[in-house]
């Protein structure tokens, strides 16, 4: 064997230096949860998290006996805080709202809101405590009008409906505007709207938000983001989850960086969009704070 290229041979084009082979490529998914930076991100929960309206400590969870895809994650949210949740697909940041919100049983670890026990609690208890949720999909009764939609929202409470569904139309008029319509015939971000004036209707005190801007255009995309600033500044706290994750940092007081079940970054967005580490790992490399 001479090396050399026979007539015939297909050519062998040479692999350019910057791109990284299978083998470095699985180095880095293995290195890339720091076992130093997950010690400092749980420092610096054990301080932040005093007195927390909802906070969840080293929570386990998964959906097949035997496989964990939350590995001790660790998180609190402050009375009127905004914070978001970035990581790569996969990582496990809709299980970790998912476990908060009782749709999966939590393995070990705890979850409380205002101090209250609220692990493993079911979905309607605590919608009943002020916990609202808005999933990834499907989202909304595509059959129902926006009108029936938001009345499903508050069907523990059907007498609140005239002054709740007041408060969320002036944060969201095409709900009022199109009321008497099916929601299956609006668009995707009017089907966001939808759904996050129903969590509302029940007056949560915290709202866990999933991915709120998937799928739309950029334009709704940052509709979206400045919506959920203005309802955070009504005295709402919210956990968003965001694929988003630069437009999530500009926008949020702290954050998270989920990473194979556990927190590998924290910090305030600010920070975050300016960490190195986090920039080369999760943000890529035209991460710019603007
Ligand atoms: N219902 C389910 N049954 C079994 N495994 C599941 C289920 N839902 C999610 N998983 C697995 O759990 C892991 C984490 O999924 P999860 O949806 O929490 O990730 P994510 O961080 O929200 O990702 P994405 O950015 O793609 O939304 C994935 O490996 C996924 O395949
Ligand atoms: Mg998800």
């Amino acid at each position: 064997m001479t090396g050399a290229q026979q007539p015939g041979e297909p050519r062998l084009v040479p692999v350019p230096d910057e791109i990284a082979s299978a083998e470095e490529l699985a180095d880095d998914t293995a290195l890339r949860v720091d076992e130093t930076a997950v010690e400092d991100v749980r420092a610096q929960h054990e301080e932040g998290a005093e007195g927390a309206l909802l906070r969840a400590d080293s929570l386990v969870a998964g959906y097949v006996p035997g496989v964990n895809i939350l590995n001790g994650a660790d998180l609190y949210l402050q009375d009127s805080e905004l914070i978001g949740i970035i990581g790569p697909n996969g990582a496990g940041k809709s299980t970790l709202l998912k476990a908060m919100f009782g749709l999966i049983p939590v393995r070990s670890g705890t979850i409380t809101l205002r101090g209250q026990d609220i692990t493993s609690a079911a979905a309607h208890v605590l919608v009943s405590q002020g916990l609202g949720y808005v999933p990834q999909n499907n989202n909304v009764f595509p059959s129902l009008t926006l009108e029936e939609n938001l009345q499903m929202g508050v069907y523990l409470r059907p007498r609140s409906f005239a002054k709740r569904f007041q408060f969320v139309a002036e944060l969201f008029p095409l709900l009022a505007e199109r009321r008497k319509q099916k929601a299956g015939a609006l668009s995707g971000g009017e089907r966001q709207m939808v759904a996050m004036g129903r969590a509302l209707m029940m007056e949560p005190s915290v709202l866990l938000l999933d991915e709120p801007s998937a799928g739309l255009s950029p334009a709704y995309q940052d509709e979206v983001f400045i919506r959920c600033r203005r309802i955070n500044a009504t005295g709402v706290s919210i956990i968003m989850v965001e694929q988003n994750a630069r437009r999530c940092l500009q926008i949020c007081d702290r954050a998270y960086v989920l990473d194979q079940g556990r927190n590998a970054y924290t910090g305030t967005g600010r920070d975050l969009l300016e960490d190195p580490k986090v920039i080369e790992l999760y943000l890529g490399t035209l991460a710019k704070v603007v």
